[in-house]
């Protein structure tokens, strides 16, 4: 093989694996995020973060095989918007969740909240 066809020979290949780990990695890269995207007060919402909270505080005793669902059922975004008791409780007299808490960042996120207007 002559010395000029070797270095071409060499330079395709090259190239070929960089195409090649190139086309890999955009692959791999998803379309659009999917990990979790940070919840701050300006951004926060029903379904990136109150819901969540709702459901994991509130939800053994109010839902919908809760013991207490007669005194305030949680079914959803409405459940909360429909009764002023709900941030009442939770907000300003402190007496839910009921043997539980809030840590100082999710009483503040869910304030924000509330102060938007409850945003789905
Ligand atoms: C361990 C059970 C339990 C959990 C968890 C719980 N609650 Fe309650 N909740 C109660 C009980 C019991 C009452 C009845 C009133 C009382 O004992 O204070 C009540 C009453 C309420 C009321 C009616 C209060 C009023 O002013 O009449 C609301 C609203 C409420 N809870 C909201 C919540 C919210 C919101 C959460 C979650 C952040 C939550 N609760 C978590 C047990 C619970």
């Amino acid at each position: 093989m002559k010395k000029q066809n070797v270095i071409f020979s060499l330079a395709a290949i090259t190239a070929l694996l960089f195409a090649c780990s190139k086309r890999q990695a955009e692959e791999l890269k998803p379309a659009a995020p999917t990990g979790p995207t940070a919840v701050t007060t300006a951004n926060v919402t029903y379904s990136n973060f109150a819901g969540a909270l709702f459901q994991t505080k509130c939800n053994s005793c109010h839902g919908p095989n809760g013991a207490l669902k007669s005194v305030w059922l949680f079914n959803g975004l409405a459940s909360i918007k429909n009764d002023t008791r709900v941030a009442n409780a939770v907000l300003v007299t402190k007496t839910m969740p009921k043997g539980g808490s809030l840590t100082t960042s999710e009483r503040e996120l869910l304030q924000a909240w509330v102060d938007k207007g409850m945003p789905e």
